[in-house]
């Protein structure tokens, strides 16, 4: 044990403009919806000048054949496929993890295993794996999936679609390749390889890995569930869980609900970290900071159709209140967040699509670094937060402000590294490097960071 104090986790989710839908069109915004990989470039760069455990890219495909009226006023999520953008990002950055979101209801498992081991190895061991297993109408599409599996469903393929990758991630020893000797001509240990057999519900297959075990033996695994289900998948694999709360007594809930499914699995509470959302606009005074907001609000569009959390509520008046709405098959627990908010505050449909939609849930704080680094710490050290999932509203002044201005009042007040200590995203989130079940070395007892690669 080292008197160290507990260290906040940071991980930003980047998009094209910033999250707020009124950002493309501020002037400061790259306001061009064509792909720009030195913009990206720059980004990441920030983020990791304000020593960030990771960089984190979304992925939601099957939109762009949507032709809605509304739809040509928005800006669109499309941008460049995650895993391929983190390859190139690896190549010009040393430290900052890198999480890429990858959908487990259209790959073949032995497919993605091959490619994030590759991107470990690549990137040093600073890969993670945002595991989504949603599926929107478009999507379904878009892979020729004619009858979409129910939400259980696709859960249950994502346990299994885990099972066959982690298998193929351990059909070979990490120190296979290790002792290659000219002189003997042996070029790897022969019983070094384990074969996967596997013939389950979902995938069946025959397989070794074609790429050596990752260095951090698995990617650091992502998820964002919030039904039951889902928070018991992330209590199974995950060692990040995104969460979107926007008060603190909800965030404690879940934390606390996670934490005690983790343990039910048999694992230490600290091997999942909970990580919020956080939407922050920071300016020299609290009055500033919401002067800053407002100018997003108000370029907001609201012609055309209006879609809240999935829910189309165009037919209904912008300024009258929701009404009774089937829950939608995908984000329930996000849309039972968004009714409860309007029930207690008496909100209008526009005031939620600002309040929610505007920011998909998130936490929002807005003021001076001062203010926004003590609200951090509120609830990181209330048992709310073991770190937070930045959302800036606006790229890339957002993540620039924050960098410059919070991060430094982080670090003076101890709770956030001055310098990156180790060199792989396990390490930077002091998680346990897994053990090869396979390997003939005892297992350790308990798995340390020591034992990181
Ligand atoms: C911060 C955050 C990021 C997410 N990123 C993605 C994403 O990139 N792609 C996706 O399909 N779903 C994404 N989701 C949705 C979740 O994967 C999940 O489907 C949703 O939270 C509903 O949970 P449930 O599946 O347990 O009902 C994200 C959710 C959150 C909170």
């Amino acid at each position: 044990m080292t008197d160290k104090k507990r260290q906040l986790a940071l991980a930003v989710f980047l998009t094209r403009h910033g999250h707020h839908p009124g950002a493309w069109r501020q002037p400061n915004s790259a306001n061009t919806g064509k792909p720009d990989f030195r913009y990206w470039a720059d980004l990441v760069r920030t983020a990791e000048r304000g020593k960030l455990d990771a960089a984190f890219f979304a992925d939601f495909v099957g939109q762009s054949g949507d032709s809605t009226k509304g739809i040509a006023r928005r800006h669109a999520f499309l941008d460049f496929e995650p895993l391929t953008a983190t390859a190139a990002l690896a190549s010009i950055t040393s430290h900052i993890g890198l999480v890429a979101t990858v959908n487990t209801n259209f790959e073949q498992p032995y497919a993605l295993a091959r490619r994030f081991a590759s991107l470990d190895h690549i990137s040093g061991g600073r890969i993670g794996w945002n595991i989504v297993s949603s599926l929107e109408g478009g999507a379904a599409k878009s892979f020729g999936v004619d009858q979409p599996p129910s939400h259980a469903e696709r859960y249950a393929r994502a346990h299994e679609y885990l099972a066959v990758v982690k298998a193929l991630w351990d059909s070979w020893d990490d120190d296979a390749f290790e002792d290659a000797d000219r002189e003997t001509g042996v070029y790897r240990k022969a019983d070094a390889v384990h074969p996967v057999h596997h013939d389950g519900e979902y995938f069946h297959l025959d397989s070794v890995l074609d790429m050596p075990r990752p260095i951090q033996g698995y990617p650091v695994f992502a998820q964002a569930g919030n039904s039951e289900v889902g928070r018991d998948f992330a209590a199974r694999h995950a060692e990040m869980i995104y969460a979107a709360a926007q008060f603190i007594e909800d965030a404690q809930a879940f934390y606390a609900d996670v934490k005690a499914r983790v343990v039910a699995h048999g694992r230490a509470p600290d091997t999942l970290k909970v990580m919020p959302g956080l939407s922050f606009t920071i300016a020299r005074s609290l009055q500033e900071a919401q002067d800053k907001f407002g100018e997003l609000e108000e370029a907001v569009d609201f012609s055309g159709d209006l879609n809240l959390m999935g829910q189309d509520v165009s037919a209904y008046p912008l300024d009258g209140p929701l009404p009774d709405l089937p829950e939608p098959e995908n984000g329930k627990g996000r849309w039972k967040q968004l009714t409860a908010l309007a029930k207690r505050e008496n909100l209008t449909i526009r005031q939620l699509f600002l309040r929610f939609n505007a920011v998909r849930g998130h936490r929002v704080v807005l003021g001076t670094p001062v203010d926004i680094a003590d609200q951090i710490q509120d609830w990181f050290e209330r048992g709310a937060a073991d770190g937070f999932n930045l959302i800036p509203p606006l790229l890339p002044s957002s993540l620039e402000d924050f960098v410059d201005l919070v991060v430094p009042e982080l670090q003076r007040r101890g709770i956030f590294r001055t310098e990156y200590e180790g060199t792989t995203l396990r390490q930077h989130l002091n998680l346990p490097r897994p053990f090869n079940p396979n390997s003939k070395s005892a297992a350790p007892e308990k798995p340390t960071l020591e034992t990181a690669a």
